[in-house]
């Protein structure tokens, strides 16, 4: 059966884009809704351009009030009954209640090698270690901050030079081929971790 697949972002949404854009045909999954947690995020636009309905729930609504913003959260997940939640630039920390009602549905991108430079500034902070090489890994989300079994991860190399912005760009590109291609696998309930290139 086809599964239903929610995507959740918070700015640009070129993650959320690249995986709409890759469940057509025998993809085993559709995308059933785009939800967002800022009310200016450019993301919004692509979902709506490529005929996906988007939701709106703004964490600023309630105040520091993480139940409150979780509970909203929920309720708006279980109109479209997601099979998986696709956290893609999803940048809000969330509770241990929310991630144990969708674990083993939820998955991450992240832009390290994981276990390697867990949470922010991870370009910034993989050029000031000198290390050779970077890039992303999809991960189930467990209760762990960027923990959680890796489903996949790609690879660049950090070139002599490289800003930290130079270091995200090349990044994201893989990011765009890597996700949705774990997606895929995931979505047959195969959780073999891909590897790229
Ligand atoms: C991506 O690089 C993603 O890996 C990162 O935010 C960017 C979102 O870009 N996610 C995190 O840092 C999560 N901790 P996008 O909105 O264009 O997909």
């Amino acid at each position: 059966m086809t599964k239903r697949v929610a995507i959740l972002f918070s700015g640009s949404g070129s993650n959320m884009v690249a995986l709409i854009d890759s469940m057509t045909g025998d993809h085993p999954a559709r995308p059933v809704v785009a939800l967002c947690n800022t009310p200016d995020a450019p993301g919004f636009a692509k979902a709506e351009a490529r005929g996906v309905p988007t939701e709106l729930v703004d964490h600023r609504d309630f105040k520091g009030d993480r139940p409150a913003f979780e509970a909203v959260m929920t309720r708006t997940l279980d109109r479209y009954a997601p099979d998986i939640i696709c956290f893609a630039g999803f940048m809000r920390i969330l509770t241990d209640d929310f991630i144990s009602r969708w674990q083993g549905r939820i998955i991450n991108i992240h832009p390290s090698l994981l276990p390697k430079y867990r949470g922010l500034d991870t370009h910034a902070r993989a050029i000031e270690a000198g290390e050779a090489e970077a890039g992303c890994t999809v991960h189930e989300v467990t209760l762990e901050l960027d923990d959680g079994p890796i489903l996949g991860q790609a690879r660049v190399p950090v070139r002599p030079g490289d800003t930290a912005e130079v270091l995200a760009a090349r990044v994201l590109e893989q990011e765009h081929r890597l996700y949705p291609a774990v997606l895929r696998r995931f979505a047959a309930g195969d959780h073999t971790p891909v590897h790229l290139p």
